[in-house]
């Protein structure tokens, strides 16, 4: 198969993660589903997904963020990526990244599903939005990078918003342990081939950097 992600080594003495132990965790479905079929984001399930996170939002600022940054934080600096213009972190949770990323974008759009996430954000940087990333309030061709660290892939929305050079970050916080995760291999296929990716690891996690063909 003609997949077209480059791998870069890692540049830190980090141990990658072994064989994928939640190949089974039903969020691994939802993120499949979503990502391959256009039909797989109901609004039932929105509803369970802002509910679950709504429900995880107490405790989500508990995580190590000193390792779980280091994959954005590479990403950032050998995935070829241009400062400024406007950029959108989907799925930003508690906004552990925000102020790093908005440091990168003349604005930053920080959207995520779930009230209570964005109601525990210590962030200062950067607009919280509450908002579906399957319907992004953004205008067609606008947005320079998306980053989703650890959040779900909606491809036709990837597509539709990005400029021409636009690119997509995926970070996956803890490799192929991540439960909402998708290989590099799958997001290009989900992509529907339009986009090919750079991609490498750091700490705990994984990134890759897609732009269009
Ligand atoms: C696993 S958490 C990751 C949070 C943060 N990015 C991090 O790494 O700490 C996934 C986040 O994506 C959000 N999310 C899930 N589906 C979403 C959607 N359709 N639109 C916007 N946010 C969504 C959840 O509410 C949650 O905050």
């Amino acid at each position: 198969m003609d997949i077209k992600v480059t791998y870069l080594p890692r540049l830190d003495s980090a141990v990658g993660t072994g064989a994928d132990a939640n190949e089974d965790h039903p969020m691994r479905k939802v993120t499949r589903q979503v990502a391959f079929d256009p039909g797989g984001w109901t609004s039932d399930r929105a509803q369970k997904v802002a509910k679950l996170f709504d429900e995880l939002a107490g405790t989500w600022k508990d995580k190590d963020f000193n390792s779980r940054i280091l994959p954005v934080v590479d990403a950032m600096a050998r995935g070829g990526i241009k400062p400024g213009g406007i950029g959108i972190e989907l799925g930003c949770g508690t906004g552990a990244y925000s102020s790093t990323l908005s440091d990168y974008f003349d604005a930053l759009l920080c959207i995520d599903i779930s009230f209570e996430m964005l109601a525990n954000s210590a962030q200062s940087s950067g607009f919280r939005i509450r908002g579906d990333g399957a319907t992004l309030p953004v205008r067609d061709r606008t947005v320079d990078g998306l980053f989703c660290i650890n959040t779900l892939l909606f491809p036709a929305e990837v597509d539709r918003i990005l400029t021409e050079n636009g690119y997509l970050v995926w970070v996956s916080s803890s490799g192929n342990q991540t439960p909402i995760y998708l290989s590099p291999a799958e997001v290009f296929a989900a992509l529907e081939r339009k986009f090919t990716g750079v991609s490498s690891e750091a700490g705990p996690g994984t990134w890759t950097v897609f732009r269009r063909r």
